[in-house]
């Protein structure tokens, strides 16, 4: 009965790995950012609502603020990780404070 557990172990070593993996906290990440909003945001306005003159946001805190209200309007219950990356996809993009 050598190897008889050998399955399970190679699960248990692959799901260990993907563990630490998930725990990794991600820094505020742009790539997930664009995706997010590509699929929850991108129905209404392109990303070039950003670009008009009368932007609402004068800072980041108030970029902050129209992405929470977003999020909250469309009942998206975001982590305050999706947030920031929605908030720095849209910063490093086309804000740029
Ligand atoms: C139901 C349609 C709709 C959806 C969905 C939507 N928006 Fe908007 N958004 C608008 C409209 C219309 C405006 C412009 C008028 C306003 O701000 O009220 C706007 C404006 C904005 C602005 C301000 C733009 C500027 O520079 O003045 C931001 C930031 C924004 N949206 C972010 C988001 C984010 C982030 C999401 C996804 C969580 C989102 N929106 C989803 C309709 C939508």
């Amino acid at each position: 009965m050598k190897c008889k557990h050998a399955a399970e172990y190679a699960l248990a070593v692959v799901l260990l790995g993907l563990g630490v993996a998930l725990a990794v906290p991600a820094a505020a990440d742009e790539t997930r950012g664009s995706a997010l909003y590509e699929n929850h945001c991108g129905e209404c306005h392109s990303a070039r609502v950003h670009d008009r003159a009368q932007r609402l946001p004068g800072n980041l805190a108030e970029l902050k603020a129209q992405v929470v209200r977003w999020e909250t309007e469309l009942n998206l219950r975001w982590s305050d990780e999706d947030i920031a990356d929605v908030v720095d996809f849209l910063n490093a993009t086309k804000y740029k404070f």
